[in-house]
């Protein structure tokens, strides 16, 4: 008998050749902040230039000051020209889809605001033709969300329909999403009272890189990967990602979430997801982030002594950085002079299935290190009998595939080759793939990728709301362990070095070394 072949299904994850956004309205809510300003406008402006969106599409800037559409449409303008990756913005293009754009001003916790909200909506619909179609954007402090979500329900803007048959309407959430298990399931209970899972798009922004959505497509495009993927080949994993900049003027903020949360929490744990997943049935947005679950899943939270053995928590001082005084963490205007907030940490876990038992994966991540780089690293066995003895193979480092995030965006691969020369000389190589020179094309921001998939609906570079509850239950796990450690667990480090140099013990106490980057 002969077995019909199945059709594969459509390629998905952004890869499917022909999507069509249908019209639509965003209405962004914290129109006048920094994230609409420097993020939301630029990426709306270069979608716009590059054609994805509809003639109709429309944007409702929300907020709480009176502005008229005109003074919008300036301050874009602005957003565009400052911080638009295609800046200045064109003139004939500009001209058009500007002309979409409209403010309502609106007291977030004012429930008669949202009638008028919605009477406006329905009145961009008749004149722009955007078919009752809405995205909210909730670029505010996340405080206020439960309060616009539960109004924008009640104002009949909310509702669980999805089906398309009346529009549909979509609602976007910045992070932090909860600051713990315990609250992040509180927030997401009140999210739900108005909005579907189905609906709710929570964004992470190093989910719309370039570079980390191409680890899916190097291990599951390609064959010579996956079949050495796995504890039998690979030695460990360590995920960098390091930056020359504090923390700005977010520091009520950051004061509140410190480096855990801030980046280990949810960007990390995607980055380390995405490599140790298994392939899934397709790239349909539920099989991709099942099988994201199921790593998380996967790793058991720390027993309250393997914290202090496996973490480590460290803040900067005061110091130079690419020549320039910079102060100490405590010293930043606003933080707490004698602040517990960690602004570097490093950790090792381990994914416990059939393909990582054994294999530690180890995470650093600080603030005012010496360089801006994120990188995942992948280093194999060593081979199992050293041949070529006396050649300096025995120094030699082990094969290391790494993916570059950023900057310098690209996949190298380290191995050793033979000095030219009459004697046996080894030396290590790398075979770099850099998407600067091969595709010759600047990536498109995050932000366009991420928003454009919310308005065709595909949520797959969304976070669901399990990733989010595994990754807090991580989490909580390391944070209720710091709070029993005393005040000299928090390791002082100078700006511009790699961290507290407490850090290599976590690492080399396993035999092993952080990668010189
Ligand atoms: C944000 C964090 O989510 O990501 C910041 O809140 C951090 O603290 C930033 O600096 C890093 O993003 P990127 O894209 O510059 O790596």
């Amino acid at each position: 008998m002969q077995i019909p072949a199945i059709a594969p299904n459509p390629l998905r994850f952004g890869m499917r050749t022909a999507r069509n956004v249908q019209p639509c309205i965003m209405v962004i809510f914290g129109a006048t902040g920094d994230l609409t300003h420097r993020k939301l406008i630029p990426a709306l402006y270069n979608l716009a230039l590059e054609q994805p969106l509809p003639p109709q599409f429309t944007v409702v800037g929300v907020a709480r000051r009176a502005f008229s559409d005109e003074q919008f449409r300036q301050q874009a303008l602005e957003s565009v020209n400052n911080f638009s990756r295609r800046s200045p913005a064109s003139p004939a293009v500009w001209e058009t889809f500007s002309k979409g754009f409209f403010y309502h001003q609106l007291q977030f916790d004012n429930p008669d605001d949202y009638q008028s909200l919605a009477e406006r909506l329905k009145q961009l619909d008749a004149e722009r033709g955007t078919q009752s179609n809405y995205i909210y954007y909730l670029a505010t402090p996340p405080s206020f969300y439960p309060t616009i979500a539960n109004n924008l329900s009640a104002g009949g803007l909310g509702g669980h329909n999805n089906s398309g048959e009346q529009g549909w309407s979509r609602i976007i959430v910045e992070k932090p999403f909860g600051h713990n298990l315990e609250s992040a399931l509180a927030l997401n209970h009140e999210l739900n009272k108005a909005f579907s899972e189905q609906q709710i798009y929570r964004i992470d922004h190093y989910l719309g890189k370039e570079t980390v959505q191409n680890i899916m497509v190097l291990r599951f495009a390609n064959g010579i990967f996956e079949p050495i993927w796995n504890r039998r080949y690979i030695d460990n994993v360590q995920i960098t990602v390091a930056e020359t900049l504090g923390v700005g003027g977010r520091v009520d903020y950051y004061e509140e979430a410190g480096a855990l949360r801030d980046m280990v929490q949810n960007h990390m744990m995607q980055l380390l997801t995405l490599v140790a997943m298994e392939p899934p049935v397709n790239f349909d947005a539920d099989a991709v982030r099942d099988e994201k679950v199921k790593v998380l899943r996967a790793i058991t939270p720390y027993a309250e002594g393997e914290v202090a053995s496996d973490t480590l928590r460290g803040q900067y001082g005061p110091g130079m950085i690419g020549g320039e005084k910079v102060l100490g963490y405590r010293e930043e205007p606003g933080v707490k002079a004698n602040s517990p907030t960690e602004t570097y940490t490093a950790l090792k876990l381990f994914i416990e299935n059939w393909r990582w038992a054994g294999v530690p994966f180890y995470l650093r991540h600080g603030k005012r290190l010496t360089k801006r780089i994120t990188e995942i690293a992948i280093q194999f066995n060593r081979p199992p009998y050293l041949l070529f003895q006396g050649t300096g193979a025995d120094q030699m480092q082990p094969n290391v595939l790494s993916l570059r995030i950023q900057p310098n965006e690209g996949i190298s691969l380290l191995f050793d080759a033979k000095v030219p020369g009459q004697e046996m000389q080894l030396r290590s190589v790398n075979m770099d793939f850099l998407y600067g020179s091969s595709f010759g094309v600047e990536p498109p921001e995050a932000y366009e990728r991420l928003l454009l998939e919310c308005m065709l609906g595909d949520s797959t570079l969304f976070t669901r709301i399990d990733e989010t509850e595994y990754s807090w239950r991580l989490i909580d796990a390391i944070e209720r362990g710091w709070a029993k450690m005393p005040a000299s667990a928090l390791h002082q480090y100078e700006p511009g070095t790699w961290g507290p140099k407490e850090a290599a013990t976590l690492i080399e106490r396993d035999g092993r070394t952080w990668r010189h980057l």
